[in-house]
Formats: C-alpha cells, structure tokens, sequence
C-alpha cells in the first residue's frame, strides 16, 4: 500500500538548502560544508547561479536535479537558479544579484516545496544579503557561512558598528588592537574596509551582509576554536554584540586523508598530471606557487616571480591561469623543463598533502590558508588584497609558518623560498606548521570540536524540522 504523503514527509530527512556565491573561494567551503552535513544524513541541496552550473557541470561532472549523490548517511544534490547572464565584470555581477537573484531564489524554494522536498533550513554566504530576506519571506530559517577567518569576522564587526578607527595606511608604525586579537597596522586589515580600496560595490555589500549575519539564526565559521580561540571568546565582551561564531573548519576535502571524488566543486578541471609529477620529485623538494582564483598578477609580476621561481634551483609546480600564461617570459617554459611545471589549475589540497612538497608560495586567500595549515606546509605569504592581508598576518606571526614576501622582485623570491625552505628559522616553521596540521585534523575528526559543532547544528535543524 502507498505510503500517505504525510507519513512520508515525516519520515524523510529534513531538507537543508546552500545558496553560494559565484566564486571559487565560495563554493569550495560551502560544497565541503554541505557534505559534512549531508554525512550526518540531512538532505542537502547546493545551489548557486546557472553560470556556476554550467561551469561545474563542464569541469566536476555535476549534474542537476534528481536524487544527487549519497554522502555518508545523507545524499548532496544540486540545483541552480535561472538568473541569466551575469556578465563578467565584478559590478556587473553585484548588480545581477541584486536585481536577478531573488525571484529566481524564490522560484527555487518553491520549487522544493511542491515536489515534495520542503525546506528546513537555508544557509547563505556572504555578499547575497538578498538570500536571506528570500528565506524569511518563505518562513525559513536561515544560517550563515561565513568564508573568511575569525579575525577578519572581528574587523569586519567592529568597522560596520563605528567600533574602530583605523590608522592611516601611510602610517606603518601606527597601532590599533580590537579584544582577542594582537597589535595590528593598517596593512594588516581587509583592503576592502580601507580608503584605498577601489572595489566599492564589494564593499558595500560586505557591509550590508552583516544585516543578514545579525539576523541569521546560526553564523557557522571555516576556522576551528583551536586556531583563535582569543577572538571568538572576546566576541560576547563587544557591544553591540555579535553573534556566537560556531567553528565547523578547517572544510578542507581530504578530511580523513581521503577524496570523496563523487561531489567536487572544482570550476576549473585540474591538471590531471601533477601528483605523477610530483611522485617524480625528492621528498620536501617542490615550491608550489598559485594566487588563487581571482588575483591577477601584472605582466611584470609575472616575469619576476618566473624568473625568481627558476632562480631557486628547486623544483617547482606553479599555477599561472590560462589569461595570464601569456605573460611569461620568452622560452620560460622550455628553459625550466623537467624541473618547473607551469599548470591552469592544479589538485591544490592534493598538492599540498604530498611529500614532496616542500613550501607554498600562496596569496592567502582563506581556503588556501586553512589547507596549507591542515596539511602542515610552511608557506611564502603574498597577499594582494582584502582578507588576504590578515590571513598573511596571522599565517607568518602569529602561527609562525613561514616567511613573507613583499612585492615580485625576483631576488625577494628567490630570498624568501630559500628562508621558508632552508633558512635558520625553516626548522621551527616546519615544526609549526605540523603542530597547526595536527589541531587542524583533530577538530574535524570524529568528536573534535568542530565535528561537535556541526553536529550540534544538524541536531537542530531537524529538531525544527519536526516541529
Ligand atoms: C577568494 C578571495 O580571494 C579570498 O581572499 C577569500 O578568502 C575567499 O575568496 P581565492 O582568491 O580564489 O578566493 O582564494 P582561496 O580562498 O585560497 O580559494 C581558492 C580555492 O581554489 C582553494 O580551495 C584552492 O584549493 C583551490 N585551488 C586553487 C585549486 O584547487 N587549484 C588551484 O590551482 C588553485
């Protein structure tokens, strides 16, 4: 006999739904993210704009609609919004949100609705204030993931709230210090939150999210309580408050040292070469360099690190995306063969987990930072912009992993892989990069405290569920 459609929905896992920003860095926390939950057996819907579809669907595999894929005791599934074209540009963007993105929301959870997947619980990131209101509208619970670290939570709070002033940017040697976080210069914060930031759109909806994050009924954060546990405990002392971060990280994919290669959220098809080629080279012999998905390096830039890079004498495995791969120099590639690999993508986590590799010349985008952490790899830090500029802070000062290098010039590369890889100080970074990667994999393991906290966070989502 039929099952009545009551009984059924009683019985089915709540329905828990990822609305993404359209950006690397986004979508790879929040994929993560929904796996960890769908592992403890919610049913998890990821969603972003069709142009992140159609990017997954070429570079992942990922296919829309149906029943999605089964992660641990729950399924992923994914469906995108029919918003149009976006445009390229990063105003255009913005403003396509704003204007594209909620009736296209609103037709999306409706949707689920009526085929019988109603659902409990949205969570958003940032940059799509709008999500949130959508959700309300529908009377959804909404929580937020928020990308970025603590610290940068912090900044960002105390700027939207007057709760800060901060020092000139001309002005290196001026101090300022929020509670739970050390002495910082201007070059420390956000750029976006700076005078000289030229991004004002982005700013301004950075500003405006945190409408959404004072509303939302959980803030759930990629970082572990173990990494700043001095910011997170001064939080509650701030007036106005905050809200209570909840630390679910580090969301890295090679949680247990394994690959759930069924649900990748790659916009981008790596290399499929690089760990062969890496399986080729010494132990802790490699630099491997990349900046991420969105900075863009000056042609200039460009040939300097190229030619700092070759200087090394090591190996080294360096990420130039396909726009920029015709800034390097004239026979570049030819003149490092066999010894430099030149890739559009790489496997990054895979490439930091392997032991081969010896330091990572990153941008400090947050995702980068959180695996390099959890793999235990010192780094060479070169911030560009925005969040970047603390993650270098905390990365070099605070947790001691590596060296910073301050603008391209080839001998200042060259100087700086030498001090991350072999330099008086390269033993200590090490040794503080395995400690980080130890707590790091300790709080997503079974039981650890950012294990707990997702945990927690399923419980009461089904426990609204149910009503
Ligand atoms: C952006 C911002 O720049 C960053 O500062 C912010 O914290 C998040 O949004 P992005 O610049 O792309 O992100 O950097 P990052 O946060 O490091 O994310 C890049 C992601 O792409 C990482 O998860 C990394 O593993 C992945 N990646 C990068 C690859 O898989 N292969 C590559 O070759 C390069």
């Amino acid at each position: 006999a039929a099952v009545p459609p009551a009984v059924a929905a009683a019985a089915a896992p709540p329905h828990l739904l990822l609305i993404c920003f359209p950006g690397q860095g986004h979508v790879n926390p929040m994929l993560r993210l929904a796996k960890r939950v769908a592992a403890k057996g919610l049913l998890v819907t990821f969603s972003s704009l069709a142009s992140v579809g159609a990017r997954l669907a070429a570079a992942a595999g990922v296919s829309a609609g149906g029943d999605g894929v089964p992660v641990g005791r729950g399924r992923v599934r994914f469906e995108f919004l029919e918003d149009g074209d976006p445009g390229s540009h990063l105003d255009d963007l913005m403003r396509h949100l704003e204007t594209a993105g909620p009736p296209a929301f609103a037709a999306l959870l409706r949707r689920q609705a009526e085929e019988g997947r109603p659902v409990a619980c949205v969570v958003v990131n940032p940059f799509m204030p709008w999500a949130s209101d959508v959700a309300a509208g529908e009377g959804i619970p909404t929580a937020v993931l928020w990308v970025q670290s603590c610290a940068v939570f912090s900044l960002y709070y105390h700027h939207v709230h007057g709760l800060v002033e901060f020092p000139p940017e001309d002005d290196p040697e001026a101090r300022f210090q929020l509670p739970g976080l050390p002495e910082m210069s201007a070059a420390d914060v956000p750029s976006f939150l700076l005078p000289s930031n030229p991004f004002k759109l982005l700013a301004d909806a950075i500003i405006t999210q945190f409408r959404t994050i004072e509303r939302a009924s959980w803030v759930l954060v990629n970082s572990f309580a173990e990494l700043e546990p001095d910011v997170v405990a001064a939080l509650p002392g701030v007036t106005p408050r905050p809200p209570e971060l909840i630390p679910v990280g580090p969301l890295i994919e090679l949680q247990q040292g394994q690959e759930d290669d069924e649900v990748r959220g790659d916009l981008i098809k790596a290399a499929d070469d690089c760990v062969e080629w890496l399986d080729a080279q010494p132990p802790r012999s490699v630099v491997y360099a990349s900046v991420g998905s969105v900075v863009v390096l000056s042609p200039g830039e460009v040939a300097e690190m190229a030619h700092g890079l070759a200087s090394t004498g090591r190996p080294f495995l360096w990420v130039v995306r396909p726009d920029t791969q015709p800034h390097l120099p004239e026979g570049f590639l030819d003149s490092v063969s066999g010894r430099g690999a030149v890739v559009a993508w790489s496997p990054q986590e895979r490439v930091l987990a392997h032991p081969s590799t010896a330091c990572f010349l990153t941008h400090c985008g947050w995702n980068s930072t959180l695996e390099t952490v959890a793999a235990g790899v010192p780094v060479v830090a070169f911030p560009q912009w925005g969040d970047q500029c603390t993650d270098a802070r905390f990365l070099v000062e605070e947790l001691g992993m590596g060296v910073r290098l301050r603008g391209a010039r080839r001998e200042a590369v060259r100087e700086a892989v030498e001090a991350a890889v072999a330099g008086p100080c390269a033993g200590d970074m090490l040794a503080s990069a395995r400690r980080w990667s130890a707590a790091a994999r300790a709080a997503v393991a079974p039981g650890g405290s950012s294990d707990a906290h997702v945990q927690a966070f399923v419980d009461e989502v089904a426990r609204r569920a149910r009503g």
